[in-house]
């Protein structure tokens, strides 16, 4: 079995060489994003990994199929940059890593909490240059105010009992089925609406829907708490990135933590320091004091890339045993 893994940087290499001693595949590590122009790389492999941002739409699964690939071992959650139904008609399967360390993601959401509400980073700035002020650093307690999550599945739970933990009063949203953990930390299943407008944090935990698209724009934005802070973990789209310039610049949104961008593609997992930033909106955001911006790091932690990489190539090996876990199925859920 040969798989070609796109958008592989050193860590890939690592951890699913590591993974791979189990099943001695053939893998080739390939640091090119995987789009319309890098398919061909793919020519002669039966499987093709490609990571979150890499493009796997109808022209690229084409491709990959004319070159005789069979599945796409996702190594993420998120499944929304494959056209699905594109997939399903040439028939090539899709599976991916459902649950990986929901820890991971969840933590370093309240690691940007933490580092917006307390100024951190401005905070060891100041130190190493030997200002030990404080003005400027002051910061609010989590205890006692009131967190939103939206959607509440692996990740949005583990972060919503953390929260709870630290005394926050958890409003949660989800179209789906309550989680009985939060409802046994006292959580409250509200609209979108009451969710917004009563909330001092807001954090996302949704998949990336057409339903789901510019879900914190002008008007979501506007109804939220004066000052309130935004967290998104979840993907760049689920927020219309314009939007936040304006309400940042007016003091309506207080704090914003991203760890996924609109248009990360082409920017995030890669070194842009010796060129000018190209981005004008991101390039804008990154000026505001209250904003942290993290490059796609969320996911990043040792259990989850082990995880990952085991995931992904068990994935692989039950699909070569004809029994495949993990599809990923054309409906949108
Ligand atoms: P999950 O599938 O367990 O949970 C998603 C939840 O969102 C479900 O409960 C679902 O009912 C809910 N949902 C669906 N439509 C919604 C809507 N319109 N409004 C509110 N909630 C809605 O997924 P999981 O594992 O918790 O991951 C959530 C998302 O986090 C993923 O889709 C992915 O995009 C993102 N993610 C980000 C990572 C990062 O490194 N930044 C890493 C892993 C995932």
């Amino acid at each position: 079995m040969r798989m070609i893994l796109f958008s592989s940087r050193q860590y890939d290499i690592d951890t699913f060489n590591e993974a791979n001693t189990t099943y001695r595949y053939d893998l080739q590590f390939q640091e090119s994003h995987l789009d319309a122009d890098t398919a061909i790389l793919a020519q002669g492999f039966d499987a093709v990994c490609p990571f979150v941002n890499d493009s796997v739409d109808a022209t690229v699964l084409e491709r990959l199929r004319d070159g005789g690939t069979k599945l796409i071992a996702l190594r993420s959650a998120g499944f929304n940059h494959v056209d699905l139904a594109a997939a399903e008609r040439l028939g090539i399967a899709v599976v991916r890593v459902p649950a990986y360390s929901p820890h991971a993601v969840a933590e370093h959401a309240v690691g940007l909490i933490l580092a917006l509400n307390r100024r951190l980073p401005r905070a060891v700035a100041r130190t190493r240059e030997g200002d030990f002020s404080l003005n400027g650093l002051l910061g609010f307690d989590l205890h006692g105010k009131t967190v939103g999550v939206i959607g509440t599945g692996m990740i949005g739970r583990v972060f919503g009992r953390i929260m709870a933990g630290f005394g926050m009063q958890v409003l949660a949203y989800d179209p789906g089925t309550p989680a009985d953990d939060l409802l046994a930390l006292g959580a409250r299943y509200v609209t979108l609406d009451t969710l917004l407008s009563e909330s001092d944090v807001v954090s996302l935990h949704c998949p990336l829907l057409p339903a789901t698209h510019h879900l914190i724009n002008d008007a979501a934005l506007a109804s939220m708490k004066r000052g309130a802070m935004l967290i998104n973990t979840g993907r760049g789209g689920l927020v219309e990135s314009n939007a936040l310039i304006g309400a940042l610049k007016t003091g309506q949104l207080g704090n914003l933590g991203l760890d996924v961008y609109e248009e990360e593609g082409g920017l995030f997992f890669e070194d842009h320091s010796n060129h000018p930033l190209q981005d004008d909106v991101l390039a804008r955001l990154l000026m505001f004091p209250n904003v942290i911006v993290t490059a796609h790091q969320a996911f990043f932690t040792r259990e989850a890339m082990n995880e990952i990489a085991q995931t992904t190539l068990g994935n692989v090996n039950a699909w070569l045993d004809g029994a495949p876990r993990n599809l990923v199925q054309t409906r949108a859920d």
